[in-house]
């Protein structure tokens, strides 16, 4: 695994007798050490572990520190982090070159690192019932690698780069420490939120959970495009407040797009948009415009595959709902449904 090596350990109290080792994939603590294998591993967020466990810290050139901040910018489980969280992260983070074929993650292994892409194409493979199959891909952006780390559970999918990528790696324990402690808030916080969001009704109260835990939340302001109409799409949200405008292009006589927007509809606290792009495979359908402040809960399109199966029926039925509304706004039938048109 070629990650630098050019490592040092800071702490703020006399962690530097610590020595944190990692030249090997998987960082070893020798001193203050409470791992003892794997699994055993537990974590309890009410514990300040600040303290005593020692820094990890890949020193960065400042045109690497400029490509990993640049990487890391849109990755939704760093979002709720403070400043001070935020730093201790990039600090720890290393870089990784991958060839074509080469597997970062193996289905079934231990977790060792959190990896967040620069760049490259990664296909993600989930074997079932001894058969393979092609789940997914992250197309130049995105992160992979949270689960094992945060549930102690074995690698759920293969990731093989199918190009040559680079990837900044996080190792477990920094992983666990700052991740986990900020999702233990997050479940505070969120709980009685996403509780009484009606799509997500139908899930169990751990599955909800499981989606606070890789949602990140954004701001917007008045008259911010949250998404552009005919955008690839990887993103799904759910308003947390505010209001949020659907607007649409309207057809001109000979079917031409036109340049002028027609309000749809819109979105209020507990609502849900962009998931159609999602479930069609379909670029965006329309725009959506922040009306004042709104703050959005949002997941990207590998979590929403992953945790949101038992609503998929809710918003496929829903999609009638919206070729209806587009004939009574532009009087004709729009097929909102044929994948790839
Ligand atoms: P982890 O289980 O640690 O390692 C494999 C990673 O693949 C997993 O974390 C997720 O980040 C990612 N992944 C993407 N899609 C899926 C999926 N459908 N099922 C499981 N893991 C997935
Ligand atoms: P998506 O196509 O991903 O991005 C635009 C979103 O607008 C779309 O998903 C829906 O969530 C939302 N939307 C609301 N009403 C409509 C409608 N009538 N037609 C299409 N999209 C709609």
């Amino acid at each position: 695994m070629g990650h630098t090596s050019n490592l040092s350990v800071s702490g703020r109290t006399s962690a530097h007798d610590d020595f944190v080792d990692t030249s090997s994939s998987t960082p070893v603590i020798n001193r203050y050490s409470r791992r003892v294998s794997v699994c055993a591993e537990a974590f309890n967020p009410d514990e300040d572990e600040e303290d005593t466990e020692p820094r990890v810290v890949h020193p960065k050139t400042d045109e690497q520190r400029c490509r990993l901040q640049e990487a890391c910018k849109d990755i939704l489980i760093f979002k709720n982090l403070d400043q001070e969280q935020l730093s201790q992260v990039l600090d720890a983070m290393f870089e990784r070159r991958v060839e074509p074929q080469e597997h970062v993650i193996d289905q079934g292994d231990d977790g060792d690192n959190f990896y967040v892409i620069e760049r490259g194409l990664y296909d993600i493979f989930v074997a079932r019932d001894g058969q393979s199959r092609c789940v997914g891909r992250y197309d130049n952006h995105g992160s992979f690698g949270e689960l094992a780390l945060m549930y102690n559970t074995p690698r759920a999918a293969t990731i093989v780069a199918t190009t040559d990528g680079a990837l900044w790696g996080l190792d477990r324990v920094t992983f666990r420490r700052i991740i986990l402690k900020n999702n233990a808030k997050k479940r505070k916080m969120y709980e009685i939120f996403v509780e009484s969001v009606p799509i997500l009704k139908s899930l169990e109260p751990s599955e909800r959970m499981k989606i606070v835990d890789v949602i990140g939340e954004k701001n917007y302001k008045d008259g911010d495009r949250i998404i552009a109409q005919g955008d690839k799409a990887d993103c799904f949200y759910i308003v947390e407040s505010g209001e949020v405008k659907i607007m649409m292009k309207s057809k001109t006589k000979s079917g031409q797009e036109s340049n002028q927007e027609v309000e749809i509809t819109r979105c209020k606290r507990g609502q849900y948009f962009g998931e159609l792009a999602l479930v069609t495979n379909k670029p965006r359908a329309a725009s959506a415009y922040a009306v004042e402040d709104v703050k959005c809960l949002v997941m990207d399109v590998q979590a929403f595959e992953r945790l949101l199966g038992p609503c998929m029926d809710i918003m496929k039925r829903n999609i009638t709902h919206y070729e209806e509304q587009l004939v009574a706004l532009f009087g004709s039938s729009m097929d909102l449904r044929d994948p790839g048109k």
